[in-house]
């Protein structure tokens, strides 16, 4: 009996310690899978708040860049320097050596508010995007359609006036709208909408492109295009100024005018804006567009 007790109590031991040993086991894995999940949890949090600190400094950065230090405002040197191409009456056109027209007002009242000094670069209409993209000029103002392409390139402020593409012809035309225009040749200012609509819809043999609208008017007083696409108020200044051309009363296409401002400033969009703003509420902008176009 003392040996069958013996033996059953050792056995009984054994088998509590391997149980012990087991559970010893069991409890020490599946502590470790906690403290690996703890420490997993832990790396977790780290690399976030690595991570935000990481965006933190990089929107800091952003920010310091776009509004000065010093001064708190989108431009450091305080001047205000946009593209324009000065033959688009009314928006900008010249009156002896001087830039006049809608546009050129609108940007000086936005720099007035702003509190910057304004600087007029006019360039031809096709390279404004690249010398905003070059850092040449902080923006342009040239009755310059936002479209998504450009978006791609530049900031638009929110718009500021509609524009309407329309056809100009000569009196004796046939052509009473766009329909008419399949196998003209039809002119336009090289790099504009019209430029691009007229090539879509037309074909690209069939439009001729020039520096300047005027010069496709003259190509149009000529006989050597048969139309010309181009914004509905120099439209209606080339036709007032050319006894010989009328425009049609078809629009070949809406549009938003705004300003365009280079991408890497988001600081001055905002000042921009707010300035538009500004001058809506308090009539400025309205005045200026009544000044140059006058209702009919
Ligand atoms: N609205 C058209 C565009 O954005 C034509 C603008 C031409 N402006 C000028 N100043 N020439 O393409």
């Amino acid at each position: 009996m003392k040996k069958t007790i013996n033996k059953k109590s050792i056995l009984t031991v054994l088998l509590a310690v391997m149980l012990m040993l087991s559970v010893v086991a069991c409890g020490s894995k599946k502590e470790d899978t906690a403290k690996e999940k703890e420490t997993e949890a832990k790396k977790e949090t780290e690399e976030k708040t690595e991570k935000e600190t990481e965006e933190k400094t990089e929107k800091e950065a952003e920010t310091e860049k776009s509004a000065d230090a010093t001064t708190g405002k989108a431009l450091e040197d305080g001047v205000l320097d946009l593209g324009t191409n000065a033959a688009f009456p009314p928006y900008e056109f010249y009156e002896g050596e001087k830039i006049v027209g809608i546009d050129p007002e609108i940007a000086q009242a936005v720099a007035d508010h702003l509190g910057y000094k304004l600087k007029i670069h006019d360039m031809e209409f096709a390279n404004i995007i690249a010398s905003i993209e070059s850092g040449k000029v902080d923006g342009g103002i040239a009755g310059m359609t936002v479209t998504e392409e450009r978006l791609e390139s530049v900031n638009f402020s929110n718009s500021y006036a509609t524009g309407i593409q329309s056809i100009i012809v000569t009196l004796d035309s046939d052509i009473e709208g766009p329909d008419d225009l399949a196998g003209k040749k039809i002119g336009t200012q090289f790099g504009t909408t019209g430029d691009f609509y007229a090539q879509d819809d037309f074909g690209e043999d069939n439009v001729q492109s020039f520096d300047k609208g005027a010069d496709a008017v003259v190509a149009l007083n000529a006989g050597k295009v048969d139309a010309v696409i181009i914004d509905n108020e120099p439209a209606k200044s080339f036709a007032a100024a050319n006894d010989n051309l009328k425009v049609l009363e078809t629009n070949y296409a809406v549009e938003d005018y705004a300003i365009a401002l280079t991408k890497t400033n988001d600081a001055l969009l905002t000042e921009v804006n707010e300035a538009l703003t500004a001058l809506r509420e308090n009539g400025k902008l309205q005045e200026i567009i009544d000044k140059y176009i006058k209702a009919e």
